[in-house]
């Protein structure tokens, strides 16, 4: 059968200059149908450009030489800047983990429960060489005036506060420190003496009531410890370097609205919804399905924007914010989870207490991700070892179906430690395919609708410059 024939005319400039779209060495963009009433997004994505179109343009935009032109006179720079932040970076911060041990038996944890019920503590002096190798680590490969950070993070770091505070008071000018905690260990001392260091605290909370939070969060005797974290609420307030990590399971998505009321009420102004990693067995037993996730994950966004639209005052939710940040100003990222190869082994990298260093504090359970060793062989070695580069060479290109996907730089199809250990290998994709798909579209209907800065940190854009802007009429 024959087609039937319309006109043969064609441009001839257009084609030689590559101003078609989507073949030969034209733009190469894809239309992501983002569930908007007028929009749709096209995304090129290689370079992660993208541009909002109103839906009965969407042809006309495709085949605008001015459109096309413009964006290929950019699309070099859009792809040397996602290169330098793919490949180009140095590590910047640690976390550091100054004990194996844990008070808590968290239903999820990704720390073996034999290194947090056996393992060992740093002592002082272990601790302080353990900052000086650090310290001159990044005196020599960061710019001179950048702090590098390092986050005490664990199990749980307040178990060895006798050891650790110390060191935090002789080494806080070298270092922006932070601290992740379960809150039980904090009282009033131990706050003041956060505060006076400028140290900023995370502390963990599932749930805005005991019987939410306490499914688990508990003891190793099974007892919830709701009480105590709300104690060291009381005793942050108003602590600007303050901020609440949940981790959303089986046991609390449906409450994530009253968790984010909760944090509103308490005056937090940043937390994290941390869908479940499932890098070890226990936590697959209570990961949510990525439909469910992403409904209630979109319940808490939106309770949290009316709160705002009621008072006045954000609670920012920074996992959400990061993945808008990956579309609005890919460099302004925060957080290194949501892209290829991720920040594990390249931005950041974890040191264990007997000074082992691995890619994220996600493979302290793996000893097959253990790089090197900090006192015996030191950092640069263990940054180029096998075990890091199956982590810094992972890459969505190589993954299936990612290597197909529009909003692949959206995603970066996290997280590697859950790839090897719950897909299969390091080609395969993430836990959350669905979940990822769900708030890149919610993102971009948010930006259609010029909303994105009621879900973003004030002063975001400080300093961040538009690359490329086309209105068309
Ligand atoms: C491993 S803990 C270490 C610090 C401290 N013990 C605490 O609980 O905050 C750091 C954070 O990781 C979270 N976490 C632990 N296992 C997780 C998992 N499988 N998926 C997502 N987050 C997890 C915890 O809820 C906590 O907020
Ligand atoms: S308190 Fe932190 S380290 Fe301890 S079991 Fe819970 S999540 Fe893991
Ligand atoms: S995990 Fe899913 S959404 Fe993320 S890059 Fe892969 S295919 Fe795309």
């Amino acid at each position: 059968m024959t087609p039937s024939s319309t006109s043969t005319s064609f441009d001839q400039a257009a084609l030689s200059s590559g101003r078609l779209a989507n073949t030969g060495n034209g733009p190469f963009l894809v239309p992501v149908d983002i569930g908007h009433a007028t929009h749709t997004a096209l995304v090129d994505p290689d370079t992660a450009f993208w541009a909002l179109v109103k839906k009965d343009r969407l042809a006309s935009t495709l085949t605008s030489p001015a459109f096309l032109s413009a964006y290929r006179e950019k699309s070099g720079q859009f792809r040397q800047e996602m290169d330098g932040l793919r490949f180009g970076l140095t590590p910047s911060a640690v976390y550091f983990n100054p004990t194996e041990r844990c008070n808590l038996n968290c239903a999820y944890c990704y720390i073996p429960a034999s290194l947090r019920r056996d393992g060992r503590h740093m002592d002082q002096a272990e601790i302080e060489r353990a900052l000086t190798i650090l310290k001159d680590h990044f005196a020599a490969t960061l710019p001179a005036g950048r702090k590098p950070r390092i986050v005490f993070h664990g199990a749980e770091p307040l178990l060895n506060r006798a050891a650790l505070f110390p060191a935090i008071a002789k080494f806080h000018e070298d270092f922006s420190f932070g601290v992740q905690t379960n809150a039980t260990l904090l009282d009033a001392e131990a706050v003041a003496f956060l505060r006076e260091h400028g140290v900023s605290v995370g502390i963990s909370l599932d749930g805005a009531t005991a019987k939410v939070a306490d499914r688990t969060r508990t003891t190793w005797g099974g007892t919830g410890v709701y009480g105590q974290v709300m104690k060291a609420f009381d005793l942050l307030a108003g602590y600007p370097a303050f901020s609440v990590i949940s981790t959303v399971t089986t046991a609390n998505m449906r409450t994530l609205p009253k968790l984010v009321e909760f944090l509103h009420d308490k005056g937090v102004s940043t937390c994290l919804l941390n869908a479940v990693r499932c890098t070890l067995p226990g936590a697959r037993e209570v990961k949510p399905a990525d439909a469910d996730m992403a409904r209630h994950f979109l319940a808490a966004l939106k309770r949290a924007d009316e709160l705002r639209a009621a008072t006045g005052r954000k609670l920012v939710v920074a996992n959400f914010a990061n993945i808008l940040l990956a579309i609005l100003a890919p460099t302004a990222r925060r957080l290194m989870c949501d892209i290829s190869p991720c920040g594990g082994g390249r931005a950041f990298f974890a040191l264990a207490p007997d000074g082992g260093l691995f890619p994220c504090s996600e493979f302290i359970g793996l000893p097959e991700f253990l790089g090197g060793n900090l006192f015996d062989g030191g950092i640069a070695p263990a940054l180029a070892s096998p075990a890091f580069a199956k982590v810094t060479g992972r890459k969505v290109e190589d993954i299936e179906p990612c290597r197909r996907c529009a909003i692949r730089h959206f995603c970066g199809s996290p997280c590697p430690a859950e790839a090897h250990e719950m897909r299969g290998g390091m080609d395969k994709p993430g836990a959350f395919c669905g979940f990822y798909e769900e708030q890149t579209r919610h993102a971009l209907r948010l930006i259609a609708d010029g909303r994105e800065r009621d879900f973003l940190w004030d002063g975001w854009d400080d300093g961040v410059d538009t690359v490329f802007e086309v209105r068309m009429s």
